[in-house]
């Protein structure tokens, strides 16, 4: 687990303020005390700041106080967030009363702060569903230039060395896109590829997976995953991706060799990317619990600045963790 270490370091050379929209849930609390003890991020909880304060004096913690809090339903910049609001949303129909309203909802209000340049990313999700996160960032940060999808990027650190960089390799999509078109999923490679490049540091090998290796198996979902590997080759020259490949020939050396001769990505692939949500979904799930392999996600990416999503199961560590990747994309940015 050194890369999450240097990914930690990184983020305290040039410290991001990251909101957490979950201000008084208790594992954001631990973490967020962690967090500014150890100089990784400047932390903005949203919630009632004496709820806050009481909260942080009933668990022990030391460091809460030096976080910025918003408090989401009294604070200075209310309106002129609910007309940023309303303005950005007013194609479809949102009036400014809707506007106010919704700007209380801190998952709003997070967002908003970054739109507005108050805040260089966002974690939630450890007490709201991934769609509840999403629909705000979606809403108001929208997507990068050239890039029309998100979606969701899991590093798995599995146990089997000789796999990726040190068994370090990255999934995707696993937690938005329910089923891209061709065009999408070429989108979700490239960007797979740009978020191993920034947050894994290696060359990425990326792999378009399929049922199918170069032609073995003739079917229509076939022949949307070799038609997104030509899309994705069209956008990025400079990246090694193929596809369709199946996942042995995709990892295996031996089986690559056989059954994709002369791919640069067949037998060494380090980014795998899945046709549709069900199947990345399941597979990180599968590889995390049967493999015993530790998945750090998602890591949200395509969007114009970062947010990302915690799962509401997810634990103290993972929450600091989330919250140092989500510093080395705003870096990057
Ligand atoms: N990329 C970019 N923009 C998107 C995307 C996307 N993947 N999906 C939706 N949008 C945009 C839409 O264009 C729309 O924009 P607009 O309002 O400006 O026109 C806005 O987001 C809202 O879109 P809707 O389709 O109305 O939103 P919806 O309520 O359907 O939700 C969501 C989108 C939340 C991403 C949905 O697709 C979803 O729930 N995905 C699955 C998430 C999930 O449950 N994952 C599994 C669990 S996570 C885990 O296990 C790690």
């Amino acid at each position: 687990m050194n890369l999450m270490q240097d990914i930690i370091e990184r983020a305290k050379t040039a410290k991001q303020r990251i909101v957490l929209p979950e201000g008084t849930e208790k594992r954001t609390l631990y973490a967020a005390d962690r967090l500014i003890a150890d100089g990784v991020a400047h932390l903005i909880l949203v919630g009632n700041p004496s709820e806050i304060k009481t909260l942080s004096r009933q668990y022990q913690l030391q460091y809460i106080d030096e976080a910025t809090v918003i408090d989401p339903v009294d604070h200075e910049k209310k309106t002129a967030y609910a007309r940023l609001l309303a303005d950005l949303r007013k194609s479809k129909g949102m009036t400014m009363e809707e506007a106010e309203k919704l700007v209380e909802n801190p998952l709003y209000l997070g967002c908003l702060m970054i739109k507005n340049g108050d805040a260089d990313g966002e974690i939630a999700g450890a007490q709201n569903t991934t769609g509840d996160v999403l629909r705000p960032a979606l809403q108001i940060i929208k997507t990068l230039p050239g890039i029309s999808v998100v979606s969701g990027a899991f590093l798995m650190f599995v146990q089997d060395r000789s796999y990726g960089k040190n068994g370090i390799l990255v999934f995707a999509d696993c937690a938005v896109m329910p089923n891209p078109n061709a065009k999408e999923l070429a989108e979700i490679a490239v960007t797979t590829a740009r978020t191993t490049q920034t947050i894994v540091g290696v060359e990425p090998r990326v792999a378009l997976l399929s049922f199918s290796t170069k032609g073995s198996a003739r079917h229509e979902l076939a022949d949307k995953v070799i038609e997104a590997t030509r899309i994705a080759k069209e956008m990025a020259p400079d990246l090694s991706i193929d596809g369709e490949l199946q996942a042995d020939a995709a990892l295996v050396p031996s089986v690559g060799v056989s059954k994709a001769p002369g791919s640069r990505v067949a037998g060494r692939a380090n980014v795998l990317v899945f046709p549709n949500l069900e199947c990345g979904n399941i597979a990180y799930k599968l590889v995390q619990r049967l493999g015993r392999a530790e998945a750090v996600g998602p890591i949200l990416q395509g969007m114009a600045a970062p947010v990302n999503d915690l799962s509401r199961g997810c634990s103290v560590d993972d929450i600091y963790k989330m919250v140092a990747i989500c510093a080395n994309q705003a870096i990057n940015k």
